[in-house]
């Protein structure tokens, strides 16, 4: 199975600077693995000639007087495959209930949610990862069904992380997705979702990372950006 990387654009890349930044990646070669861009709402058009596209957030509603919002639905409409929830940019004013809403209405309009979810610095320090990762993902995914669990892409950030110039070891990323997977274990049989990591991966980190047996895959943001960067990162990929 390919290995997933999503590239988080944020809140980057006027229109201009996304079309010229397609133009540099359409002389790349993604074909060794499932490579998904998330642009911001005004570029996902840019990209979504070429690319699989992913919105970087959603309203949990389809429809109606929510001024400034985009349903998962009408995301759903100009083709998004997928769209992140409850990224730790957001996470500062969603809470996990919110965060479950936009999950189910992900779901509900056939769009891949793939929920994030990481502790702080200080949840870190005051040893409450695992506190914290439990309620990120039961609440969110607690009442779903099997088949629903097994649509959610969960991408493990730890925020400490993100943008840092620092990834973690391999072995922490593993021990944590195998913590993530026993968590859901003791709520649903489901076993298909997946599991990708985020948080400052580059060309240096990305082989060892994905070497880990129970990672899908990547998040990555700062070098989804860059075309040096990026285009580094694709082709070191063994
Ligand atoms: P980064 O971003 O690669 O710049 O650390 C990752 C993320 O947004 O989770």
């Amino acid at each position: 199975m390919k290995k997933i990387i999503v590239a988080n654009q944020k809140m980057n890349l006027s229109y201009d600077d996304a079309k010229s930044l397609k133009k540099q990646m359409d002389e790349l070669c993604f074909d060794n693995v499932d490579f998904i861009v998330s642009p911001s709402f005004i570029n996902l058009n840019v990209f979504k000639e070429n690319y699989k596209i992913c919105a970087q957030n959603c309203h949990h509603m389809k429809q109606g007087p929510y001024t400034g919002e985009i349903s998962a639905y009408h995301l759903k409409l100009i083709g998004c495959s997928h769209t992140l929830i409850g990224h730790a940019s957001r996470r500062e004013f969603e809470t996990n209930k919110l965060i479950k809403c936009k999950v189910k209405a992900a779901l509900d309009t056939a769009l891949i949610p793939i929920l994030c979810i990481g502790e702080t610095a200080m949840e870190k320090q005051l040893n409450k990862t695992a506190e914290v990762l439990k309620k990120q993902i039961t609440i969110p995914l607690g009442d779903l069904s099997e088949e629903e669990i097994n649509e959610v892409l969960i991408s493990y950030e730890p925020v400490w992380s993100i943008g840092k110039g620092e990834a973690l070891s391999a072995n922490i990323i593993k021990d944590t997705i195998e913590f993530i997977k026993q968590t859901i274990r003791g709520f649903s049989p489901a076993s298909k979702y997946k599991v990708i990591y985020g948080g400052s991966v580059d060309s240096s980190t990305i082989n060892e990372i994905l070497k880990i047996d129970n990672v899908d895959g990547v998040l990555i943001g700062g070098a989804a950006v860059d075309i040096v960067k990026l285009s580094k990162l694709i082709k070191v990929i063994k």
